[in-house]
């Protein structure tokens, strides 16, 4: 390929970019295919003479739009959503395009450097102390990981077939990954019950971790949440970490989803004490609206981490390590050597847009599941099951019928309008809404609402039908 097509399929790539965007709003929320529809669709022959970037761009459109979920739709409700930013998008294609290495100071000092500042924007705009440290990550999990291992690392390893660790039944899995790939046994982690707000249950959890030191374990980590993915509910942080002062226990917090919404005056309240933990996730993916990749690992000391995964004994990586001391290797704090320049588009989305409309975006986000509340209250036949917590609510429909949910959620997904996936909440069958993306209007929430009822009618219909 010669500069001039490299240059004519970049601007088509930006084009399609930009021009789905836009039509996003009116498209269906997307698909998804079966195998067989997608061996039609992606050439299963592995190309042994070059082709056509035009044909290749023709493929990834059609696929793009016709055969994925579009997670940035503004009616994509379910999970976390990934309302990506176009301009952290721009900022993705640079990174690869420029293949910046963002593993150590020596081969990419500036976006070493420009990680760095990320990390210090996020502790100030999420109130975390002065000195807080950290990482960008693939993910939530890999943050994880990363702070569960400085977590450990805290004791001989004499002592970790003792370490014991605790979080509520509504955290999410990736702690119970990571403990696993960090070698714990599955009998090193309690579950503590919730609430009937969801938060952790600290009279249970406090009985747990004295029933465990009287019996010769060491509760060594205490994990809250800050936003669960279920119910959006906010562990009571406050008292987690005065219980992990007590028994000298590392206190992490869960921020994946819910951290951002400490940018605003109403997110701050209910996140207080966020700012006591020894480790946060939080990922710039969810609710500051990032492309896919982008976590982060805070931590109140994140040399720590540097002891969990330096190896500077390895002679190849000798020529990297001569730094003074801003002029950090991230690979000595986490799992990956090679890494993207990742943070280039969390730097690129807050310069261009400022921190103020983040602020803004997230409230609406606050707003949206404050809203969607009122219109559950329009329909005698739902209920509220979880008020809105951060920018999630759940709710159901008074029969209880789990089958009526399923059908109704995947009509409404069928039929191109929203994506509301069921769930069950304390055995309930509820629909679960988290409206994080800044593109979701009103007329969004009422519509996937209005056909969710709808669709639940004509489950009547179909069902009275079958038994007439
Ligand atoms: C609360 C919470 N924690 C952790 C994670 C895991 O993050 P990731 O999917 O980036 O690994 C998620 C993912 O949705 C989440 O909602």
């Amino acid at each position: 390929m010669n500069e001039v097509d490299v240059r004519a399929a970049g601007y088509r790539a930006v084009d399609m970019i930009v021009d789905r965007s836009l039509l996003l709003p009116g498209l269906p929320v997307g698909a998804v295919c079966t195998p067989a529809e997608l061996d039609s669709m992606i050439p299963g022959e592995l190309p042994e003479k070059p082709g056509s970037i035009d044909a290749a761009l023709d493929i990834v459109q059609r696929l793009v739009s016709t055969s994925v979920m579009h997670h940035d739709h503004p009616r994509f409700l379910s999970f976390v959503p990934g309302p990506g930013d176009l301009v952290g998008a721009l900022a993705d294609l640079l990174a690869s395009g420029c293949n910046v290495f963002g593993g150590s100071w020596m081969g990419g000092s500036a976006a070493v450097h420009m990680e760095q500042t990320c990390v210090g924007w996020l502790r100030q705009l999420l109130g975390m102390p002065a000195g807080t440290g950290g990482v960008f990550t693939p993910g939530g999990s890999h943050s994880t990981l990363a702070a569960f291992a400085a977590a450990r690392d805290r004791y001989p390893v004499a002592d970790r077939h003792r370490l014991t660790a605790y979080w509520s039944d509504q955290a999410h899995g990736c702690m119970a990954k990571a403990l696993s790939v960090l070698g714990f046994r599955p009998d090193q982690v309690r579950v503590v019950p919730s609430d009937a707000e969801h938060r952790i249950d600290m009279r249970r959890l406090t009985t747990m971790v004295r029933a465990d030191i009287r019996r010769d374990q060491l509760p060594f980590l205490v994990a809250g949440t800050a936003g669960t993915t279920s119910t959006g509910s906010v562990d009571p942080l406050p008292e987690l970490a005065k219980l992990a002062r007590r028994h000298d226990m590392w206190f992490h917090i869960d921020g994946a989803y819910g951290a951002p919404a400490a940018m605003t005056s109403r997110g701050r309240r209910l996140l207080a004490g966020m700012d006591e933990c020894d480790s946060l996730v939080v990922n710039p993916h969810k609710w500051l609206f990032q492309p896919y990749e982008c976590s982060v690992v805070l931590m109140r000391d994140a040399e720590l981490l540097k002891q969990s995964f330096s190896q500077e004994t390895r002679p190849y990586l000798a020529a990297t390590t001569r730094q003074a001391n801003r002029e950090i290797n991230p690979y000595d704090y986490g799992v990956d050597l090679t890494r993207r320049f990742r943070a280039l588009k969390l730097w690129m989305s807050l310069t261009v847009h400022g921190a103020q409309s983040f602020r803004s975006a997230i409230d609406h986000g606050l707003d949206m599941a404050e809203y969607a509340a009122e219109i559950v209250a329009e329909y005698p036949e739902f209920e509220l099951i979880t008020p809105p917590s951060l920018a999630v609510v759940t709710f159901g429909h008074r029969s209880k019928l789990s089958d009526l949910h399923d059908f109704a959620s995947s009509q409404l997904a069928d039929e191109g309008t929203a994506v509301v996936a069921p769930l069950t909440i304390d055995g309930r069958p509820a629909f679960r809404l988290c409206t994080i993306n800044p593109r979701t209007t009103r007329e969004d929430i009422r519509l996937t609402i209005s056909r969710l009822a709808a669709h639940v009618r004509a489950y009547h219909t179909t069902e009275s039908r079958i038994s007439a």
